[in-house]
């Protein structure tokens, strides 16, 4: 087992980083423009008839270190179940390592479903070992293992020539990817990636301040040692209204990835890329500014742009951080995008909780939901 720092040997399990989210989709060449256009991503790999897969289609968009794998069935097979039940979601937070057969091994004699079997897979560009376990709901996450290989994404998959429609908007790699579970099952999954993977209850300033009465969610974060793999966990809790987790466990048929974060370090110029392209993001009350600085003490940026982008921050013990929702990335109230630029802190915006779930809650009555 191949160690390279210190902070990887403390860990259970040798994982370095989320190396690609896999969305399942009703659509993904439409889709993949949308992600292309709207978000900046960059179509860099192909499987599909063309390259000897009958079953499916899967195109790899990728901004800096973010990967999203867009996949559609062609034939009857296990997606087409995945995708009537939950709609486009997330099937696979693929986890990098540089051991997928350790990794496999020990979750599942530590309780994880055996899904994939650890095999190598290859091409002329070389060898990957990959294996899968199961997570909340359908999700899975595989263990993938680069030995040799220098292709564009995984074997099996073509390069595609550079993208001549890709708008990159600075994304540059995955905070957080924060799962929805069901009523009182947070502290199962908590348990889960304490107890199977190793990973840590993530301690941070936002624990202090459970606002459930406004939120109507309880959440818990665990991550890794180096803490490049952080999973907020969500279950729904009985708030003034009708708690967003269940509006999504009900849309979703069952627990689910709610949001993907992802870290720009210039988040003025990235939202307004965004907003230009189509991107559409939660509206935030005009009061929240008119207050800020009193709440989040100084800050480096204007609050003019903040206020005309609907950029929202919250501060910690260590510093703030800026951020702000899409609104869901398909029809069902279920997936949604974060963009986040940290200035030290490392928590996850709780302190935006009332000022978010008024919007939330505006959008949820406009659905009926509420
Ligand atoms: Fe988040």
């Amino acid at each position: 087992m191949q160690v390279e720092s210190k902070e990887l040997a403390e860990d259970l399990l040798p994982l370095r980083a989320v190396n690609h989210v896999e969305i399942f989709s009703g659509n993904a060449k439409q889709s993949a423009y949308y992600y292309r256009q709207a978000f900046g991503f960059s179509l860099v790999a192909y499987l599909g008839p063309e390259t000897g897969v009958r079953d499916r289609v899967s195109y790899v968009l990728q901004q800096d270190k973010v990967r999203f794998v867009l996949t559609t069935p062609l034939q009857e097979d296990g997606i087409i179940p995945f995708l009537s039940k939950h709609g486009d979601s997330v099937r696979d937070i693929a986890l990098e390592t540089s051991d997928a057969e350790f990794c496999f091994k020990t979750t599942v004699e530590r309780g994880a479903r055996p899904v994939q079997e650890p095999h190598v897979i290859n091409d002329e560009h070389g060898s990957v070992k990959v294996a899968t376990v199961a997570t909340y709901g359908d999700t899975v996450h595989t263990f993938i293992e680069r030995i040799d290989y220098d292709g564009p994404f995984l074997p099996g998959f073509m390069p595609m020539p550079e993208d001549s429609i890709a708008r990159p908007v600075g994304l540059k790699h995955i905070d957080h990817i924060v799962g929805n579970v069901d009523w009182d099952q947070m502290q199962e999954w908590v348990d889960f990636y304490i107890n199977v993977f190793g990973f840590s209850r993530f301690v941070s300033f936002d624990d202090k301040d459970i606002s459930t009465e406004f939120s109507a969610l309880r959440s818990t974060v665990v991550s890794n040692h180096n803490k490049w793999i952080k999973f907020p966990i969500n279950e729904p809790a009985r708030g003034l209204k009708k708690s967003q987790i269940e509006e999504y466990i009900i849309y979703h048929n069952g627990p689910g990835v709610q949001h993907i974060a992802i870290e720009t370090d210039n988040i003025i110029e990235t939202i307004s890329k965004m907003r230009e392209q189509g991107v559409e993001f939660l509206d935030i009350p005009e009061s929240y500014y008119d207050d800020l600085l009193d709440r989040v003490g100084p800050i480096d940026e204007d609050i003019e742009p903040l206020r005309r982008l609907n950029i929202l921050v919250d501060r910690d013990d260590k510093g703030y951080m800026l951020q702000i929702f899409t609104k869901p990335v398909e029809d069902r109230p279920t997936l949604f995008i974060e963009v986040i630029q940290r200035k030290g802190a490392e928590s996850f915006g709780k302190g935006n909780f009332k000022a978010l779930f008024v919007s939330i809650e505006r959008e949820q009555e406009r659905r009926g939901n509420l």
